[in-house]
This record gives C-alpha cells, sequence and structure tokens, in this order.
C-alpha cells in the first residue's frame, strides 16, 4: 500500500524515490493541453491580477516560497514578499488591496501558518488567500479561498521531500499561469516551459540512478564540522534547503547561503573539514558561482560541484562532481533538488541516526 516502505529502508528514501510520479501526478492534473488550470482555485483565471503577492510558511515549505519569489518576479513584474509564518504574523504587516496571500503547508495544521492567513483575511477581507497544500482537508485549505492540492500523496518522513518538490512544481505552474495571464510569455514560451516540465518527470528519474556519485561524497562528511551550501537565484533557497535536510536528519551543522554573500562571514569558517557544495546550474549566473567556488577553494574547501555542464566543461580540481540534467529558469530548481535530498540521506545512513524520526522534530508543528 501506499503507506508502506515496501522495498525502501526509509520513508524518506521511499518519498524521495516518488518524486518522478508526484510530478507527473501535478502535471496530469493542472495541464491541460497548453493551458494551466486550477479547479479549486478558478478565481486564478479571472480575477485581475493582484499587484502584490505575499507568501508565508514555515520550515521546508518556506524554502520553496523563497524560490518561486524569482519566477514570480521575474515574469509578472509584481513585487513579492515572503516570510516566515512566526514572523509575519507578529509584525503588524503592511497589506494593501489587490494583494494575494499564498501559504504554503505539506500539513495544512501548521500553528503559525494558519494563524497568518487568518491575521491577512480579517486585515483585508476583499484580498483572496490561496493555499497550496498536500491535505485537502485541512483547515488551511478549508479556511482560505482557493487551494491548490499537492497531490504528493501521504509524506511520513518527518524531514519533507515530495512534498517540496511538489511544492516547486506547483509554484512553477502558478508563475507560468500569472506570466501567461499578465501578458508578461507568449504561448510558444509557456509551451516550451510546459514541455520541459514533462522532460523533468524522465529527468527526475535518471536522477535517482545516479547513487555512485551520491555515495562518492559521504566520506568528505566523516570528519566535518559542518558544511555550506551555496547558490545564486532560484537556487539560493536550494542551498537553505540542502543545508536543512542535512540538519534535519545527520545532526551536521550546515548552513546555506547566497553565493555572493559568502564572502561576507561564512567564508572565514572555510577549512578542509568544511565541504561546501556549490549549485552551480547554467540558468543562474554561472559565472559567478564558478568564481565563488574558486574563492572557496583557494581557503581549502573540500568542495562538492553540483552542475549541469556537460562534462567537457566541468572545472578541473573539483573534489566531486554531481552531475544534473539540464533545465531551464523553472525546472533546474527540480532537478536540483534530488542530490540534495539523496546527500543528506545518504550522510545521515552513514552517520546511523534515525532518518525518519529524527530527534527533537515533528511532523506538523500545530502549536505555537
Ligand atoms: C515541520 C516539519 C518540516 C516542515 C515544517 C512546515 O518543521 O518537520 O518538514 O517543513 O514543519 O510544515 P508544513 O506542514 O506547514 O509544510
Amino acid at each position: 500500500g501506499s503507506t508502506d516502505k515496501g522495498v525502501y529502508r526509509h520513508y524518506m528514501e521511499k518519498e524521495i524515490h516518488e518524486q518522478p510520479a508526484v510530478l507527473e501526478r501535478i502535471l496530469n492534473a493542472y495541464i491541460d493541453d497548453a493551458a494551466i488550470h486550477f479547479p479549486d482555485a478558478p478565481w486564478l483565471s479571472t480575477d485581475p491580477l493582484p499587484e502584490r503577492i505575499v507568501m508565508v510558511a514555515c520550515g521546508t515549505s518556506y524554502h520553496a516560497a523563497l524560490t518561486a519569489r524569482y519566477w514570480l518576479e521575474r515574469y509578472l513584474k509584481v513585487s513579492v514578499e515572503v516570510d516566515v509564518a512566526s514572523e509575519y504574523r507578529y509584525r503588524n504587516p503592511v497589506i494593501g488591496e489587490r494583494t494575494m496571500l499564498i501559504t504554503l503547508s505539506q500539513s495544512g495544521e501548521t500553528a503559525d501558518t494558519l494563524e497568518a492567513m487568518r491575521l491577512f483575511k480579517s486585515t483585508t477581507p476583499n484580498n483572496r488567500a490561496l493555499s497550496i497544500c498536500n491535505v485537502a482537508s485541512a483547515s488551511l485549505p478549508r479556511e482560505s479561498d482557493g487551494l491548490i492540492e499537492l497531490l504528493a500523496g501521504p509524506e511520513i518522513g518527518v524531514a519533507s521531500t515530495k512534498a517540496y518538490l511538489a511544492q516547486l512544481s506547483v509554484l512553477a505552474l502558478v508563475a507560468l499561469h500569472m506570466a501567461r495571464r499578465a501578458g508578461a510569455m507568449p504561448q510558444a514560451e509557456l509551451e516550451e516551459h510546459i514541455a520541459n516540465l514533462w522532460h523533468t518527470v524522465d529527468g527526475l528519474a535518471e536522477m535517482l540512478t545516479r547513487t555512485a556519485a551520491v555515495s562518492s561524497v559521504v566520506p568528505l562528511f566523516a570528519r566535518a564540522h559542518g558544511a555550506l551550501f551555496l547558490g545564486r537565484g532560484p537556487c539560493y533557497p536550494l542551498a537553505l534547503e540542502g543545508a536543512l535536510k542535512l540538519k534535519e536528519i545527520s545532526y551536521l551543522h550546515a548552513e546555506g547561503y547566497a553565493a555572493g554573500e559568502m564572502k561576507h562571514g561564512p567564508i572565514a569558517l572555510i577549512d578542509s573539514n568544511l565541504p561546501v557544495i556549490v549549485i552551480a546550474p547554467q540558468q543562474y549566473q554561472l559565472d559567478k558561482v564558478l568564481s565563488n567556488l574558486r574563492e572557496v577553494q583557494a581557503r581549502g574547501a573540500r568542495v562538492i560541484l553540483l552542475t549541469d555542464l556537460p562534462e567537457q566543461e566541468w572545472p578541473e580540481d573539483v573534489d566531486r562532481i554531481m552531475a544534473v540534467p539540464e533545465g531551464d529558469y523553472f525546472t533546474t530548481p527540480l532537478l536540483v533538488c534530488v542530490p540534495l535530498q539523496l546527500l543528506a540521506y545518504e550522510v545521515a545512513l552513514a552517520k546511523g541516526t534515525d532518518v525518519d524520526q529524527p530527534r527533537n522534530l515533528a511532523k506538523s508543528v500545530t502549536v505555537e
């Protein structure tokens, strides 16, 4: 059944492997030929476009929102604000008219996210609140004006994996849909991105077969006192998420940083026992990321490069390379999330931690 581990050692491993099917399910549900539609939030296709978008979430769901900000702002030219729910709800946020709220939550029961949504609705009842949630019957979707269901199936592992991939996938569709509606993306370009999303189903499956590259990275963590993840653009939040996954299940301290900000602090931590994972896809300022890579290398870091560059263009002297298939502006983060999850999983296995039930963590935080 869907809630049994089957051939997998942990729910987390099973859920990582379900991701190609999750993406396929999402594309089947929300794409009709060459158009995107959201049956439980039909107003997304008819309301005037908002002048501002606010996204509120916690944990991994917050990281998905951060990536979506790049997608939305680039095409829609509306300002997008992203905040963690526990901050948003207490900071007396300025909410204007024609502002749309998007809450993201796997469970739909996270107390802070729910309260942030209630605050938004009570302050500006005319604004729409959309919830993107994996549990259609949960409190958050019930109290929202519309729902986009994540369709990831039950997620049992405490550290979120397939729900995150589902959030990125749904948010990519929301951004594409709104960009098209805003007249900011020609139909042909929309169709190209949709085709790339379909190809990503295979890309994700392919990533799951590249286990040797992941295993080869694990020894670098044996004596590590921490790990640093670097990325830019839509993959900067992937660095945050890669670090969070590692922290959650391997108990190793890890930090995600905007690659360009690394000089302003974390570079002081670098030595040969601080593996640095550099996320360097061709889509987002590759040259700048590669120069950040050389800066950390020059300080003795062991570098793990995650890139979609063809092999003949791989930089020399990098300790390990994890290759990902080439993606577009929207699909690249989806492809990058898999090796980050596998890396955290393999390091945790090597450390012998309780992967599905990490200490001190709860699957859903329903009290403040
Ligand atoms: C907990 C879980 C995380 C999750 C976060 C937000 O901390 O351990 O995996 O990302 O809550 O949960 P939500 O259900 O709102 O996405």
